[in-house]
C-alpha cells in the first residue's frame, strides 16, 4: 500500500510564501500537518497568511528574506532550525521577472537581478537544506518551482525563462549527487497560473485569448492547482520520485 499523503512531523520552508503559489503551497502544507517557515521580503503579507494558517490550528513561522543574498538565505535556514529543531522540506519558489521585452533589450543589473533571485537564490537554499540534512542523517525534499518557459522558448521572458531551465537543470543535477542521502529534489513547471506576478499577461484580453486557445483545460490555472503537487512531492507518497520535472499547465505543452 502507499504512503498517506501527509506532512505530520514534518518542517516545510517555502519561500515567496506570502501570495499566489508560495502562499498555497504553504497552506496545503500546513492542512497536511506540516510545520512551515513561510519567506518573503515584506512581513506585511507573510504574517497575514501565517496568522490566518495559525488561526487554523497549525503552525507557522514568518520570517522575512531577499532571495537574491545569500547570506539572508542562510540566517532563513538556520532560523528555522533554531524555532522548529530541523527542516525536512524545501520548497523554492521566491523568483523575479524584471524584464518584459525582447532579449537582446535586457539591461545587465535587470539580467544579474534575474539570475541571482531565480537560481543562486535557489541554490543557495537548496544547499542550505541540504547540507542541514546529510548532517542529521536524515531524509529530506526539495522542490523547485520552475516554469513551462524552463522547457520551451520565453519570447519577451527570455532572461526568465534561462534561468527556469537552470533550476531544471540544479534539480536534476541535486536529484543525483543527492540521492545516496535519501534527499529528493523535484521541479514543477507551472503554466500561467492566476498571480500577480503574471497579472499582466492574464488580465490581458488578447494574451489570455492566446493562452487559453492553446489550453486543452481552456483555463487559466488558480495556485491551489500547483499546490497539490507540491504536497505529494514533499511526502513519502513521492519516496521513489527524484530528478523529475512535472508541467502543471492545462496541457500546454502537451501540444
Ligand atoms: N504565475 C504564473 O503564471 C507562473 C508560471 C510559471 C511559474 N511561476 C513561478 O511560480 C513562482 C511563484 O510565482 P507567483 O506567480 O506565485 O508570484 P507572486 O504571486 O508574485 O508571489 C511571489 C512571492 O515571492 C516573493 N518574492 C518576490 N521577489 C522576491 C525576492 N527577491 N526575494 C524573496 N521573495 C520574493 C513575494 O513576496 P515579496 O514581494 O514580499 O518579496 C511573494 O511572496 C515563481 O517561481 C514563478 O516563477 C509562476
Amino acid at each position: 500500500m502507499h504512503a498517506p499523503i501527509h506532512l505530520q512531523g514534518k518542517v516545510a520552508i517555502v519561500t515567496g510564501a506570502s501570495r499566489g503559489i508560495g502562499e498555497a503551497i504553504a497552506r496545503a502544507y500546513a492542512q497536511a500537518g506540516a510545520k512551515v517557515v513561510l519567506s518573503a521580503r515584506k512581513m506585511e503579507g507573510l504574517e497575514k497568511v501565517a496568522t490566518s494558517i495559525r488561526d487554523s490550528g497549525s503552525d507557522a513561522t514568518a520570517i522575512t528574506c531577499h532571495g537574491g543574498d545569500p547570506a539572508q538565505i542562510q540566517a532563513l535556514v538556520q532560523q528555522a532550525i533554531e524555532r522548529y529543531g530541523k527542516v525536512d522540506v524545501l520548497v523554492n519558489n521566491a523568483a523575479t521577472n524584471p524584464h518584459f521585452g525582447p532579449m537582446l533589450s535586457i539591461e545587465w543589473p535587470a539580467f544579474d537581478k534575474t539570475f541571482e533571485v531565480n537560481v543562486r537564490g535557489y541554490f543557495a537554499a537548496a544547499k542550505a537544506v541540504a547540507e542541514h540534512l546529510i548532517a542529521r542523517e536524515a531524509p529530506g525534499a526539495i522542490i523547485n518551482i520552475s516554469s513551462i518557459l524552463g522547457l520551451t522558448a520565453g519570447p519577451l521572458q527570455g532572461a526568465y525563462a534561462m534561468t527556469k531551465a537552470a533550476v531544471i537543470s540544479m534539480t536534476k543535477t541535486l536529484a543525483v549527487e543527492l540521492g545516496p542521502n535519501q534527499i529528493r529534489c523535484n521541479a514543477i513547471a507551472p503554466g500561467f497560473v492566476q498571480t500577480k506576478f503574471s497579472a499582466a499577461l492574464v488580465e490581458s484580453d488578447e494574451i489570455r485569448g492566446m493562452i487559453l486557445n492553446k489550453t486543452p483545460l481552456q483555463r487559466i490555472g488558480q495556485p491551489d492547482d500547483i499546490s497539490g503537487l507540491a504536497l505529494y512531492l514533499a511526502s513519502d507518497a513521492a519516496n521513489f520520485v527524484t530528478g523529475a520535472v512535472f508541467t502543471a499547465d492545462g496541457g500546454l505543452t502537451a501540444g
